[in-house]
């Protein structure tokens, strides 16, 4: 069952289509990860589903009610926004009991759930700090706890991460997973970081210029992007276009890539081979290699192919016998060839 729905969701800006007929289901107790370039919505559709924003055309449902008609202080959401400003001269205890204060939820009751929910996000012994006290990481902690303490029924999360520094957002980002794990909270989370994404959810989003282009598990959706745009912003892609034949594809160099049904198909950088020596794949390519690039673990190929830039990823130690620029061949299997429309 779907927690939120929301169907033909359409809000303009002046001139801006900031939701464009938008109509997607977030499952109950899922964790939904919805990506986008700047600009493309994702803050919108949250505001959308919070009440803040009143669409012009299409409804959101919580829990199969449509709530046009409920005010945003009863629609039992929690939200975390990218500045989660807390009240900087109350203690992070106050911070947290806010909500429930506001609700008219008895003092014993209260103190009994901020207790709870500070030892659910591990500040269980700084409750009577304050928060210039705390570290970024904490804050943000803090703000979680805020949000979930007054039990709604969708946590809606705006970039919560992005004013971290790289550690601390991956450390968050376990935390974030656990803590929704425990909670069983649907859960709507905004970030433009893909890798972001695919880590933390279940099901994923994509919107591009206030349209929901794809959605599906993150999986799916990598393996099988279906346009060009979606290869690039999910992942990185490799793109080959040319002229269909019966054998397959094309491409301006005289190679067939064998099997392809559409007139571009995408490649990822995993699935790219290098070697010095013809390989026996049947979809083998010449491109020059410019540059190796080394960034511990994994190493980065970048190559030139008919004028284009191409990037192959692989373990370092994969790359060690290549040349640091020259003529090598490029191979991959049939069954990585991502096929896409338009
Ligand atoms: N309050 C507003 N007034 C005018 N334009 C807005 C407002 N909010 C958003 N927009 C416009 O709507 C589009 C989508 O914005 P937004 O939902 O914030 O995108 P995202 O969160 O994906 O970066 C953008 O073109 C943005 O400029
Ligand atoms: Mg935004």
């Amino acid at each position: 069952m779907a927690e939120v729905r929301v169907e033909g969701l359409t809000k303009t800006y002046g001139t801006a289509r900031a939701l464009d007929a938008v109509t997607l289901a977030f499952p109950d107790g899922g964790f939904f990860g919805l990506l986008g370039p700047s600009g493309s919505g994702k803050t919108t559709l949250l505001r959308a589903i919070a009440g803040f924003v009143e669409p012009e055309a299409g409804r959101v449902l919580i829990g199969d009610a449509p709530v046009e008609n409920v005010p945003v202080e009863a629609r039992e959401i929690g939200m975390v926004f990218q500045s989660y400003a807390l009240f900087p001269n109350m203690t992070v205890a106050q911070n947290v009991a806010f909500g429930l204060e506001v609700r008219k939820v008895p003092a014993a009751e209260r103190a009994r759930r901020v207790a709870e929910v500070l030892e659910l996000v591990r500040l269980g012994p700084y409750g009577a700090r304050k928060p210039h006290e705390l570290s970024g990481g904490q804050r943000q902690r803090v703000a979680m706890a805020r949000a979930i303490v007054t039990r709604p029924r969708v946590l809606l999360l705006d970039e919560p991460l992005s004013a971290l520094d790289k550690a601390l957002r991956v450390e968050m980002q376990i935390e974030l997973k656990r803590i929704q794990r425990e909670v069983g909270i649907t859960t709507i989370f905004v970030t433009h970081d893909q890798e972001e994404a695919l880590t933390l959810s279940d099901r994923i989003g994509i919107l591009r210029d206030g349209r929901l282009v794809r959605e599906g598990p993150p999986r799916a959706v990598y393996d099988d992007p279906r346009d060009a745009f979606t290869a690039r912003f999910l992942g990185e892609a490799n793109l080959f276009s040319g002229v269909l034949e019966p054998g397959g594809l094309r491409l301006g160099d005289g190679v067939l890539v064998a099997g392809a049904r559409t007139a571009t198909v995408a490649v990822r950088p995993e699935n790219l081979r290098i070697s010095l020596t013809e390989p026996p794949a049947p979809i083998r390519l010449r491109a020059r290699l410019r540059q190796r690039i080394f960034a511990g673990a994994m190493g980065t190929c970048v190559l030139d192919w008919q004028g284009e830039t191409l990037k192959a990823v692989g373990r370092d130690r994969d790359f060690a016998d290549l040349p640091a620029e020259g003529e090598v061949w490029l191979s991959w299997d049939a069954a990585d060839t991502i096929p896409l429309e338009g």
